[in-house]
């Protein structure tokens, strides 16, 4: 009608797939809507998951541009054309990687029309393959391995001699078998799409076409491995993974990366409790499908030599001054009730990849013991990634947003200018340092220092590993990496994520949290702040020390019971729960 604005087109379209019908949005990906529809889970599939309409493909991928090349996405789809006041269904075979979606579309992804097809195609992609599955890092998790099982004929049909394709090294982290290479371009696509680096293209043509790099250029941009884990076959190793492990033996687990502020989702491949690979997971809001190559690569700290299982006392007799952890929680509490008796003089360190949750219980623990004196440790920055697809910032730790939000230190350097000032004029007699940095004080020389200080009379730490710090503590109590334990980190983009164990059953030490706990009912079983006002010993007074303890506490908190209790106090993290935050991948949260 003449004035009237026209109506907005529907957002959405009624399709069927496989007779069943689902609402999808306008203009979806044919092939993306199949993978997702009828699953609760929306995050890209892999074939090993499937679904009730998977259709198998090699080179589509969802965070790539589309190549349409490997032909193994066949569908058959009818769409009705108006043929004067008649709608007249047309039928015929497609890629879905390739076609939208309409009203009233229907796809088929199961007949034995569509079978046949599929068939035909897996000969095509076996042709030179050499079928050397039992000596093959990808089996297991192979595409053409698995389809062929799904789909592929029991023999081929070709029997003459296969092309023969280079097996080289393509830069120091990645080797490439030429001869499995079934030529789907997704490595050539990450290269121009995600890294922009464009090292990797085809060379030579029909079927001797192979993947390589140009001459003088290896492939050795910061998101190279991005390319090993899209391959869908076993074409492209990745070099430190490479006759680790067999995949089927492998434990997958979903993590969060804590090796920079960005906060990459991660899935975590151990083996009877070492890690093997760490591997992307799709998180859309934060790293997409991609990881950094230094997330790929910077775990070997987890499994590392330097780990230890028990307290180690510096005054102990033993040989490697290990002792009962009843011993060591001991030792630690009588050096902080010395410290709290002396907090003028008493400070209290933690790093800034510490969860949430750390960071919480720290905090109780020190105002129990009366100790205001804080400070952060900050890893030194990393070189921040800035390539097209992709970027990461220089800060290499993990949660400095959530240092801030709960104990309310605006600049970690500035507060460990601070320390180191106060231990070189010997205002720092007593130290609680919580650390859990995986390269310990690597470039932290001046910190290292400070503690080395004479004036420093009493060390407690919290580390995973021996090092420097373990070496000048008095007491070290072994605690866990965040691979261990569950947590919530808050990202350089104030995004609030919580993560569960990637590895349930920890390698050695015990949780942080956990710890934190038992000093906590230590130093001050009722939770009361066991030492005076500064202000009052300052003046003489006497100091109200906690009785010793009498009692143990009878529960001690995990990840989420510790994140409910914070989040009924700090503003900015009510609302939110461990479990919704792991289900969402995340929530922005105002600082
Ligand atoms: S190396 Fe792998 S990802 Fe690259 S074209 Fe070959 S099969 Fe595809
Ligand atoms: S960008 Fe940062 S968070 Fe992501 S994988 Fe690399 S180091 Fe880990
Ligand atoms: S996935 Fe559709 S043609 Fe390769």
């Amino acid at each position: 009608m003449a004035g009237m604005a026209p109506s907005p087109a529907p957002a959405t379209v009624n399709i069927k797939i496989d007779g069943v019908p689902y609402t999808v949005p306008k203009g979806a990906n044919v092939l993306d809507v199949c993978l997702k529809a009828g699953r609760q889970n929306q995050d890209y599939p892999d074939q090993r998951e499937g679904g009730p309409h998977y259709v198998p493909h090699f080179c589509w991928h969802p965070g790539l541009s589309i190549s349409g090349n490997c032909r193994m996405c066949f569908v058959k789809v009818t769409t009705y054309m108006k043929k004067g006041d008649q709608m007249v269904p047309n039928t015929m075979p497609t890629i879905a990687c390739n076609s939208v979606v309409a009203e009233g579309m229907e796809i088929d992804t199961r007949s034995d029309e569509v079978q046949k097809i599929r068939a035909g195609i897996m000969d095509l992609e076996l042709l030179n393959h050499p079928l050397d599955c039992p000596e093959c890092d990808k089996a297991g998790e192979c595409r053409l391995q698995d389809y062929d099982y799904d789909y592929g004929n029991d023999h081929s049909k070709f029997d003459f001699k296969k092309v023969d394709r280079h097996i080289k090294s393509l830069g120091s982290k990645i080797n490439i078998w030429g001869t499995r290479c079934i030529l789907c371009s997704r490595c050539i696509r990450v290269c121009d799409e995600v890294s922009g680096t464009s090292e990797l293209a085809f060379v030579n043509r029909g079927d001797r076409s192979v993947i390589d790099i140009f001459p003088t250029r290896p492939l050795e941009n910061e998101l190279a491995l991005n390319t090993v884990e899209v391959c869908p076959v076993g074409a492209l190793k990745n070099k430190d993974f490479l006759y680790t492990a067999r995949v089927w033996n492998l434990e997958e687990n979903a993590g969060v990366c804590g090796l920079c502020s960005k906060g990459c989702a991660t899935r975590v491949d151990s083996l009877k409790g070492v890690v093997k690979r760490i591997m992307a997971r799709e998180n859309v809001a934060v790293n997409q499908y991609w990881l950094c190559d230094q997330g790929r690569l910077d775990f070997k700290w987890v499994n590392g030599d330097k780990r230890f299982d028990r307290p180690l006392l510096k005054a102990s007799s033993g040989p490697d001054k290990s002792v009962s952890w009843a011993k060591g929680y001991a030792a630690a509490a009588e050096l902080l009730q010395k410290a709290a008796t002396d907090s003028a003089n008493a400070w209290a360190l933690i790093h800034a990849s510490a969860t949430n949750e750390e960071l919480w219980l720290f905090k109780k623990l020190t105002q129990a013991l009366g100790i205001t004196n804080i400070a952060v440790i900050a890893a030194p920055d990393r070189k921040p990634i800035d390539l097209k697809g992709f970027k990461a910032p220089a800060d290499a730790n993990a949660n400095r947003a959530g240092a801030r939000l709960v104990l309310g230190v605006a600049s970690a350097e500035e507060s460990l200018t601070r320390f180191i000032e106060a231990a070189k004029s010997s205002k720092a007699r007593h130290v609680l340092v919580v650390s859990g940095l995986p390269h310990g004080f690597e470039g932290l020389s001046a910190l290292t220092e400070a503690l080395g200080q004479q004036s420093v009379e009493n060390i407690v730490a919290l580390d995973f590993q021996q090092g420097l710090l373990t070496e000048l503590a008095q007491v070290s109590l072994a605690s866990q990496t965040w691979f261990e334990t569950g947590g919530s980190w808050i990202n350089a983009d104030h995004r609030l994520q919580a993560f569960r164990p990637a590895l349930p059953f920890g390698i050695k030490g015990r949780p942080v949290t956990e710890i934190l706990q038992e000093l906590l009912s230590r130093v001050a079983p009722q939770g009361a702040p066991m030492a005076a006002a500064p202000a009052a010993q300052a003046a003489g007074a006497a100091t109200a020390v906690a009785a010793p303890p009498v009692t143990r506490p009878r529960v001690v908190l995990g990840a989420a019971a510790l994140f409910d209790e914070m989040a009924a106090q700090v503003e900015s993290l009510k609302g939110h729960s461990h479990l919704s935050l792991v289900r969402s991948k995340g929530a922005r949260v105002e600082l």
